[in-house]
């Protein structure tokens, strides 16, 4: 029982910066949501038809991530955020006021977004990585893989190569 709890002291202590991350993860994918949300609701012109239900989609894909993040975070032994003003406080994505834009400012916002986010989530990889999470870091590395591909994707419609975060384009 002693060895018990002197390993699971020994591992809250290690996973502190990965407990920490995940809570940033927290965060940032809710009020990326809130984010996309608002796009869905402002973006006018040629394309709205394909581009306001596909915000769904987005908003769906945060959704599942946000909650693997946090239920893993629970895992560890933290607390996630839990409540609009925490997620606002700790967030570092911008919250701008709904104005109607194009499709194509539209889309671009998004890729802004998800580029913050790949590089939280290759700090998660790296964190996970020192700490000796696998766990965890499969979670990141699936989350990346996943928004990356949505990258291409939103900067193929627009007509521009990939600008992923952490490499050169
Ligand atoms: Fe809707």
């Amino acid at each position: 029982m002693i060895i018990i709890y002197l390993e699971k002291q020994k591992g809250e202590l290690l996973m502190n910066n990965t407990i920490s991350v995940l809570n940033q993860t927290v965060a940032d994918l809710y009020t990326a949501r809130i984010a996309l949300h608002q796009l869905h609701w402002y973006m006018r012109g040629a394309g709205f038809m394909v581009w306001h239900p596909k915000m769904d989609k987005y908003m769906d894909a945060i959704d599942g991530t946000l909650d693997e993040m946090s239920e893993r975070l629970i895992t560890l032994g933290g607390q996630p955020y839990s409540t609009l003003t925490e997620f606002l406080q700790h967030s570092k994505i911008e919250e701008l006021p709904g104005q109607f834009k194009s499709v194509e400012d539209s889309l671009a916002r998004v890729i802004d977004i998800f580029s913050y986010l790949t590089e939280l989530f290759q700090a998660g990889l790296d964190v996970t990585d020192e700490e000796g999470d696998d766990v965890t870091n499969g979670l990141y590395a699936d989350a990346k893989g996943d928004f990356e591909k949505t990258i291409w994707m939103l900067s193929a419609e627009l007509g521009l190569a990939p600008q992923l975060a952490n490499k050169e384009a």
